[in-house]
């Protein structure tokens, strides 16, 4: 009988002992063992769940019992959740996670200390919730040089944008929304303003490229100064705004882009049509060109799904390790963003005449958009692609004033 231990019992962590319980037989039969939780580990009290006599408010319950041999992380954050996943990893046990923020600057330290005990510490729920890809990338994929990989990687704010396109719904509004339904962060700036899929990013560019990339070297930008105005002058050039990570080799492969913002994309990218809480992870590999992977990126079953199907991994594994791994990163591996190429659309106030006259004399190429009911100084435009440090330079000479500025990728 193998004994596992659940850290956390909020949204994933409760999430996680529902669908062992619920699926337990063909999960036991998949692993190839008996299979039982010990303790469930919290702070609150749960006096309602059939679990309650597994509770445990003391992390030495779980970390001096010699029989719990695999430990679930959900608990979130870096503090406590570091020292006690270390502590279990130094004990011997194994341990999964879906905590984004713990791998995404911990992960390099974990997973050493991991394969020094010859234990598994395996994370597919840190990334895309329930879609697989960390195995996918590691395993299926292997075969591949990865050049690329462009990602929605977080439901609530591509939730919010969707509620806020398609049905007119307040940004609170749809924020409250995802909050009930789960998705939201216990803090949901960091969704918004774009560290959870910062994170996740950090996470991919790691497994595809080797090294750790760490969160304050990715440039940064959240969903709070996207407008409807916006919205409408893409949509009448068959463009969409979604919140992307994205990360990218360079020539040599010493360096990366590693980026997170808002962009503009094509309806025709198959990133485009994703909507709702719903992620996608696009992998451009050598071999095998582009690859999406698609599926619910947030909520409680579809993050415990891939908890789950983890710890099947490790009980399968006790005494082999899975070999998920990269190396330290260091300060100057990911590469300034402004050098990498993007068009960008621009919307401005001013006297229009004037502001257009001074674009094409900056820019050559420049595509002038259109909206209903837009106010008398108002312009937009998209530019071709150029380094952002070029666009930067050209824009010195273009008078008026900057309300939006997203840039535009060609996926
Ligand atoms: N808050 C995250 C999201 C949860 O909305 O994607 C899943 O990582």
């Amino acid at each position: 009988m193998i004994k596992i231990a659940v850290m956390g019992h909020g949204v994933v962590g409760s999430g996680v002992v529902e669908v062992f319980y619920k699926n337990r037989e063909s999960i036991q039969q998949k692993a190839g063992h008996e299979m039982d939780i010990a303790h469930i580990l919290d702070l609150r009290e749960f006096p309602e769940t059939p679990y309650a006599d597994k509770f445990t408010k003391n992390f030495d319950d779980i970390l001096n019992d010699e029989t719990v041999k695999i430990v679930v992380e959900t608990m979130g954050g870096v503090h406590p959740a570091y020292d006690y996943v270390k502590a279990c990893l130094q004990n011997g046990k194994s341990v999964v996670t879906s905590n984004k923020e713990l791998v995404a600057t911990m992960g390099a330290e974990l997973i050493h200390i991991a394969k020094d005990k010859n234990v598994n510490f395996l994370f597919e729920a840190s990334v895309g919730g329930g879609i697989p890809i960390l195995r996918p990338i590691t395993q299926c994929l292997a075969a591949n040089e990865i050049t690329e990989i462009d990602g929605i990687l977080n439901g609530t704010t591509n939730y919010i944008l969707t509620q806020m396109i398609q049905n007119a719904v307040s940004f609170e509004d749809a924020l409250k929304t995802a909050q009930q339904l789960g998705y939201a962060e216990r803090d949901p700036s960091a969704d918004v303003d774009g560290h959870d899929a910062c994170r996740k990013i950090c996470i991919l560019s790691a497994l595809a490229f080797g090294k750790h990339v760490y969160p304050k070297q990715v440039y940064t930008e959240g969903i709070s100064k996207i407008t409807l105005a916006d919205v409408a002058y893409l949509e009448s050039i068959h463009h969409v705004i979604k919140l992307i990570g994205k990360t990218k080799k360079l020539e040599g492969g010493k360096h990366v882009f590693a980026t997170v913002y808002p962009a503009v994309i094509s309806s025709h990218c198959q990133l485009a049509s994703v909507d709702d809480v719903y992620n996608a992870v696009m992998v451009r590999g050598d071999a095998i060109g582009d690859v999406v992977f698609y599926g619910r990126g947030a909520g409680k079953l579809p993050t415990a799904s891939a908890v789950v199907a983890d710890v099947i991994d490790c009980a399968k594994h006790l005494e082999t390790r899975k070999l998920l791994c990269w190396a330290d990163g260091d300060d100057d591996y990911v590469a300034d963003y402004k050098t990498d190429t993007v068009g960008m659309y621009v919307r401005m106030n001013g006297n229009t005449d004037a502001i257009k006259a001074d674009v094409n004399g900056a820019f050559s190429g420049v595509k002038f958009l259109s909206r209903a009911d837009a106010p008398a100084d108002e312009i937009a435009f998209v530019t071709p692609a150029m380094p952002e440090k070029a666009f930067d330079e050209k824009m010195q000479a273009v008078g008026g004033e900057i309300q939006s500025k997203i840039r535009v990728l060609d996926l």
